[in-house]
């Protein structure tokens, strides 16, 4: 693999994007943050789920009523009162921070050189999509991908990872099926039919860290380009640095996470079985030259069976 930019840093003084020609391709919209770009702030809707169960009827349709309105005009939620305990958010981050300072040596094992996504073959995956010989932008974002579902797997070290990243996943599991059967519900689709070809029990679940070290030139680099996700439903957390930012109404706006929610995104999935009425909305992750970020993202798809993955 190529050299993590974790590693990267902890060995130079970077003052400096390394090799970068200091110049952004011409169809540069979309990929990156332009410089001169002004991004508006905005609050996502936030959706209580809690009163799915503990409300009264008139509440749990406000909630179904308001998850519509989210996932036609947003693509994008915050959800609050959904039962993972703040500690374990805060062990999951940072272990998962723990990973990457690792040694070269020990996250090497995790090679991903030549594998695309993790699969039942390859379901631990580390690497960069830092590349010095790029010519024109820069990749800033170190990553660990890991197949959480239907097999469980974790990287041995550091420890704790393993504990947090089970029961972080079984519960974030538990949020995306609800989540879907009452957006589901809201779309008017028949459930029963519904939770077989959506395979909610069957589907694969992914895990992706994702770390933004600090850029000396940010405005040269970019976290992650912009992108819909694929599956169903994305669940993210993250720590306290701000970064991602979606496309709304045709421009590009940040989002923040707001204290101990989840953030929720549709996917491409999502789009095909709302017959289009949902979009996989396109989002990216912008670095900052002060502060490392660290998102940490399960995707939820089809069953390996139906999609080879
Ligand atoms: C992602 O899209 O997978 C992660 C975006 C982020 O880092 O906020
Ligand atoms: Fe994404």
């Amino acid at each position: 693999m190529g050299i993590m930019i974790k590693d990267l840093i902890e060995s130079n003084d970077l003052i400096s994007v390394p090799n970068s020609k200091h110049a952004l391709p011409a169809k540069a919209e979309d990929l990156v943050m332009l410089a001169e770009e002004e991004v508006e702030q905005v609050t996502l809707p936030v959706i209580d789920i809690s009163l799915l169960t503990s409300g009264s009827v008139d509440q749990r349709s406000q909630i179904i009523e308001d998850l519509r309105n989210a996932c036609l005009h947003w693509g994008f939620f915050m959800v609050t009162n959904h039962g993972v305990p703040e500690s374990l958010k805060e062990e999951l981050i940072n272990s998962c921070m723990k990973f990457f300072d690792l040694s070269p040596e020990e996250k090497s094992v995790y090679d991903g050189e030549n594998a695309s996504d993790p699969c039942i073959l390859n379901p631990i995956v580390c690497g960069t999509n830092f590349n010095p010989a790029s010519e024109s932008v820069s990749f800033w974002r170190d990553y660990l991908r890991i197949l959480m579902h239907p097999v469980f797997n974790s990287p041995a070290k550091p420890e704790g990872l393993s504990e947090a990243l089970s029961e972080y996943g079984e519960r974030s599991r538990e949020i995306m099926k609800e989540l879907v059967r009452v957006i589901m519900e809201g779309l008017e689709l028949e459930e029963e039919d519904i939770e077989e070809s959506l395979e909610l029990n069957s589907g694969v679940q992914k895990f992706s860290a994702n770390l933004y070290p600090p850029c000396p030139q940010p405005e040269l680099a970019i976290g992650l380009p912009a992108h819909a996700d694929r599956g169903l439903l994305t669940l993210l957390i993250q720590n306290d640095v701000g970064g991602l930012q979606i496309k709304n109404k045709g421009k590009w706006v940040a989002v923040n996470a707001i204290p101990n929610s989840i953030m929720v995104n549709t996917g491409d999935h999502m789009e095909i079985f709302s017959n289009g009425k949902y979009k996989g909305v396109l989002h990216r992750a912008v670095v900052n030259n002060k502060k490392t970020r660290i998102s940490l993202v399960m995707t939820n798809g089809p069953s390996t069976e139906t999609y080879a993955t």
